[in-house]
């Protein structure tokens, strides 16, 4: 028998993260944040002076960096034996990691790392192309998206409740363009699948929007 996967793909900042993990602590199946690769390549990448346009030296660092995942209430990642969580969130990190993520090859090597989370209960898998390249014969497929200013907004929360300084509008810039490399690029951009449901959360609690995908599974 397959083991069942449940796809969650959507812009940044659509509330994919919470929502796949309450899902995946719901049914009791586990997750996988795709994002987190791209963002720990990145880190990767930038620790050993590699410049964002050189494919082959991604790719190298692609095949050699060494990724362990735990994940228990939070999500603790380690590259190469260092614990890298804290700066997995910050927005440099995102940015240079969308970069890297419209290069063909990288994400090539990248492929067969997200298809070993595929494991026995299930899996919930949360990122750009989990639907459309990663596990296209998913059973249950959601695209999550919501507005620009709205996403914006719920980063700009986030980080003021952290303490940390930011500017709304250069938030909602900076989402715009990364929609924008994402959706545009041309190996396995941002995009529906055929076979998604659709959800806009602008203007819907998390919780709603967790109670409507479980119902899906019901
Ligand atoms: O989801 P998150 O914001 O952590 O992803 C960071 C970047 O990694 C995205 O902007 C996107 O370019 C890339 N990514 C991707 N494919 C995925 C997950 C993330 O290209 N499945």
């Amino acid at each position: 028998m397959a083991i069942p996967v449940l796809t969650i793909d959507g812009p940044s900042g659509a509330g994919k993260g919470t929502v796949s993990r309450a899902v995946a602590k719901k049914l009791g199946w586990h997750y996988l944040d795709s994002g987190s690769i791209y963002r720990s390549l990145a880190i990767a990448v930038l620790k050993q002076n590699v410049e964002l346009t050189n494919e082959p030296g991604i790719v190298k660092t692609a095949q050699s960096m060494s990724l362990e995942f735990e994940c228990d209430d939070e999500l603790v990642v380690k590259l190469d034996g260092e614990d890298i969580t804290s700066q997995l969130g910050l927005e440099s990190t995102g940015n240079a990691a969308s970069v890297i993520a419209a290069l063909p090859e990288v994400r090539r090597v990248l492929l067969q790392k997200q298809r070993d989370f595929r494991k026995m209960p299930g899996l919930v898998a949360d990122g750009r192309d989990m639907g459309t390249v990663v596990f296209p014969d998913a059973e249950i497929k959601v695209f999550l998206t919501a507005s620009a200013t709205e996403r914006a907004q719920r980063r700009y929360k986030q980080l003021i409740e952290k303490g940390i300084d930011a500017n709304l509008s250069l938030l909602t810039n900076e989402i715009e363009e990364r929609d924008r490399r994402d959706t545009e690029r041309k190996t396995a951009p941002l995009a529906m699948a055929s076979d998604a449901l659709y959800i806009d959360s602008s203007d819907m609690t998390i919780d709603s929007v967790i109670e409507e995908i479980l119902n899906l599974i019901r």
